[in-house]
């Protein structure tokens, strides 16, 4: 397994946004962290990627072993040697990410030089070589270009080359294509199912779409106000949803044929991390609440058919 994350809690002083993460990713794999915003995706992705100091979280309890080693543990110079070399991180605004004042092909020729050691020469063949794969026309004039002279899409493959400059066993992509119109967001989520299909890395892809998680994920992990609520293969997923919550945001998923302005969401808002309920968190919004869902905390049990729910009430397996 090339990542397996056990029981995961994430604190920011007494306030506990994440509780009891666990799933598991396999090389050549895709797992889909889902959930509406306020979730908890971007702390967990954060967590992975060691860069919950940066905003003043920290992992509270749990492990986080990648290629067997607790990443969780690690001092900080420890977890420097492994982002941007084994974990690479694409995140969801490429604006942030590029720096305006530089070169294409030098930002992404930095990475491929600090963390795979490559001469300048080299670092620039990569370069050309990454961008070709990710399939950008005219790589060496792409290079020298400043990033305000690109599109929206190009420049989030751009963020994609750097992520993969440093040759990552697993890449986290928080929201990757939320920025992007949805032909351009297609073509980006297909591209990055690809790469991982190609290069055998496991890719942790976060997003709130729903569809999204449908046209690439193999895995899901449906996260509700900081915990999970089900854990799946995708096919069985969609297939026969269980956890209230999963089949709320697969009825969410535009159908073809769909008047327009006909998307509902689910009623009601996920609670901030400072104000979450007793008991499961989702029963103030649950069709199926029972009145123990008031109170008793729903506990993640592993279920047979492979993955894991928290629900006093499921729905059927059918
Ligand atoms: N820096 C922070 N300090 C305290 N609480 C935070 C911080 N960042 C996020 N949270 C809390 O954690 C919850 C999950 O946040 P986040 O991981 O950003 O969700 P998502 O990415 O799923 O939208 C939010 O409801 C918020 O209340
Ligand atoms: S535990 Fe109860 S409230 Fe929570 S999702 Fe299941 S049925 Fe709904
Ligand atoms: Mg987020």
């Amino acid at each position: 397994m090339l990542l397996s994350v056990r029981d995961l809690s994430i604190r920011f002083g007494p306030v506990e946004p994440v509780s009891g993460l666990s799933f598991d990713l396999d090389r050549g794999q895709i797992i889909g962290l889902v959930g509406e915003s306020g979730s908890g995706k971007s702390l967990t992705a954060m967590a992975v990627a060691g860069l919950l100091p940066l905003v003043g979280g920290r992992i509270a309890e749990g492990r986080i072993l990648f290629d067997g080693t607790d990443l969780a543990r690690l001092p900080e110079a420890g977890l420097r040697a492994y982002r941007g070399r084994r974990i690479g991180v694409v995140t969801q605004n490429p604006m942030t990410a590029l720096d305006p004042a530089q070169r294409i092909g030098e930002q992404v020729e930095v990475v491929a030089r600090l963390h795979r050691g490559l001469s300048r020469q080299e670092a620039h063949q990569a370069t050309i070589e990454l961008l070709t794969a990710l399939r950008i026309p005219e790589a060496g004039a792409i290079c020298d270009a400043y990033p305000h002279q690109l599109s929206g899409g190009m420049k989030q493959r751009i963020v994609i080359a750097m992520a993969l400059a440093g040759e990552p066993d697993l890449l986290i992509a928080d929201e990757p294509t939320t920025a992007l119109d949805v032909t351009v967001q297609a073509q980006i989520i297909h591209l990055l199912g690809q790469l991982v299909r190609e290069r055998g890395l496991g890719l942790m892809l976060i997003t709130h779409d729903m569809g999204v998680v449908a046209q690439v994920c193999d895995q899901v992990a449906v996260l509700y106000a900081g915990r999970l609520a089900e854990t799946r293969d995708a096919p069985g997923l969609f297939a026969h949803p269980r956890h209230p919550y999963t089949a709320a945001l697969i009825d969410c998923i535009p159908r073809e044929g769909m008047a327009p302005g006909s998307l509902t969401g689910i009623p009601g808002a996920v609670p901030s991390a400072a104000s979450y309920s007793t008991g499961c968190r989702f029963h103030d919004r649950c069709p199926r609440m029972l009145d123990r869902c008031r109170t008793e905390v729903p506990p993640l049990v592993a279920r047979p058919e492979g993955g894991s729910l928290a629900c006093h009430n499921p729905m059927g397996p059918t």
